[in-house]
Parts: structure tokens; C-alpha cells; sequence
């Protein structure tokens, strides 16, 4: 089983990469931020215990996250791969996934950090508007719906996310600089960090790690 990582900055892009590579790379994408809104949404036990972090822009305790990958890796055949998008969040996650994978018999092939600047991820938190109904990602205007509001996939309103506010925006970039920037030096130590430039366009964007992830 083949783990690929993609790390970056709250907007940097890792959602809107992972849903354009996995399916060429017959793999899974995996967004743990997804499958943390669900559970909140359907009030699970995981939900309950994640909703105020999530509002608040703060990492869900690490337990919670063990559950969820564990179940997931313990449940895949083996010779599935997945794209992980939000996971890990810092280095006891980081860990956590090492001795999850060695379980599992599965290993992080490559992480790949898309590198984009300060000003361009606040331009596409700010525009970001999401499909309650199918999970679809658009930006008001680097990744327009056709038609403005309504989701090109299944014609449901987009809405702005709810951690998609000044003050929590502000709060999960600190949240990543001060935790999950150290995942970077983490996959570069074990010779596993690859880094892409991600302030072009989503299919460039995409495309590029694409390559990187081929090219192992
Ligand atoms: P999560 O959902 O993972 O949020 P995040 O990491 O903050 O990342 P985002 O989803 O905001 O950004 P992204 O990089 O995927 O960008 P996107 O592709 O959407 O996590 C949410 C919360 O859940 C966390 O705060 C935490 O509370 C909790 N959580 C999740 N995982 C956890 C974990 N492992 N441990 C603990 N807690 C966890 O793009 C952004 C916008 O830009 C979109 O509008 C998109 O259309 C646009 N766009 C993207 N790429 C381009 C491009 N190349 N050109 C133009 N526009 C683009």
C-alpha cells in the first residue's frame, strides 16, 4: 500500500491537487478535513469531539485522527494507494502514520509540499466557496462555477465554509506555521520531501505533482 503525503498551507491547494491526480494515479484521495465534517455534520462521537477544534481553527486531538486513518488503512486491500490530504498535522501524527503504515504493510512513498505565498492562499481562502451536497471545491474567480453559486456537479448552492472566517483563517494559518510547518524538514530528513510550485493554475498545478509523484 503506497501513502502519498501533500502538505501546505490552509489554501495552498492540497484538495483541489488530490482531486485532479487521484483518479490518474488510481489512487485514493483521502482529506481527513472532509471526513472530519462529515462526522461533525452526522454527529458522531469523533464529530463531537472535533467540532469546537475545527471552529476554532485548531487541530482535533491526534486520538481522533489514530481512529480514523487506522480504520481506513485496516480496511484498504493491499494494494491500494492513497493521496492524503490535511494528514499528518504534525510530527506525533507524523509518527503515528509510520507505525499505522508498518501495521498495515504500507509506506509513504513521497510528500509533496505546494509552496504558495502568503498573499495568494488568503486570495483563495477569501474566494473559496464549496458544494455542501458533493464536497466540489470553486473560487469566485480563479475556479469559477459556470453558473455563479451553484455547483457545476450537482446543481446544489455553494456556500463559503464555516472555517472560512477572518479571525479562524488567521488562527489555522498560525496553527499550521507553528505545527505542521515542521513537516517539511520531517520528510526531508527520511529523503522523502519533494516541493512544487503551486501559484500557477489547479491543472498546472496539479500536472507538476503529478510528475513528481511518477517520477518517485
Ligand atoms: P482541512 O479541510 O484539511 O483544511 P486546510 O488544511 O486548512 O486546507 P484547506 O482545505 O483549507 O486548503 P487546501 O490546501 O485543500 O486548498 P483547496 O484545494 O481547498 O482541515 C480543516 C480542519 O479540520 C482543520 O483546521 C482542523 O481543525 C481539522 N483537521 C483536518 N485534518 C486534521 C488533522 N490531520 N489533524 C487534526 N485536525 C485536522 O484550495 C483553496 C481555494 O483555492 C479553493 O477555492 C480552490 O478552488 C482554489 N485553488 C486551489 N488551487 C488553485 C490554483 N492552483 N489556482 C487557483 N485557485 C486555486
Amino acid at each position: 500500500m503506497d501513502l502519498t503525503v501533500l502538505l501546505g498551507a490552509p489554501g495552498a491547494g492540497k484538495g483541489t491537487v488530490a482531486a485532479r491526480i487521484a483518479a490518474p494515479l488510481n489512487a485514493k484521495h483521502v482529506s481527513t478535513g472532509a471526513m472530519l465534517r462529515d462526522a461533525v455534520k452526522a454527529g458522531t462521537p469523533a464529530g463531537l469531539c472535533a467540532k469546537a477544534y475545527m471552529e476554532r481553527g485548531e487541530l482535533v486531538p491526534d486520538a481522533v485522527l489514530a481512529d480514523m486513518v487506522g480504520d481506513l488503512l485496516a480496511a484498504a486491500p493491499r494494494d491500494a494507494r492513497f493521496v492524503l490530504d490535511g494528514f499528518p498535522r504534525n510530527t506525533n501524527q507524523a509518527a503515528m502514520l509510520d507505525t499505522l503504515a508498518a501495521r498495515h504493510n504500507a509506506r509513504v512513498d513521497l510528500a509533496v509540499c505546494i509552496d504558495v505565498p502568503l498573499d495568494v492562499v488568503l486570495d483563495r481562502l477569501g474566494g473559496r466557496r464549496v458544494c455542501p451536497a458533493c464536497g466540489a471545491n470553486f473560487h469566485v474567480r480563479t475556479l469559477a462555477p459556470r453558473q455563479a453559486g451553484v455547483c457545476d456537479s450537482c446543481g446544489a448552492s455553494l456556500v463559503t465554509r464555516a472555517d472560512d472566517q477572518p479571525d479562524t483563517i488567521r488562527n489555522r494559518l498560525a496553527v499550521y506555521e507553528e505545527q505542521t510547518a515542521p513537516l517539511v524538514a520531517w520528510y526531508d530528513r527520511v529523503g522523502k520531501l519533494r516541493r512544487v510550485d503551486g501559484s500557477g493554475d489547479a491543472d498546472s498545478v496539479a500536472a507538476a505533482v503529478r510528475r513528481v509523484v511518477e517520477g518517485g
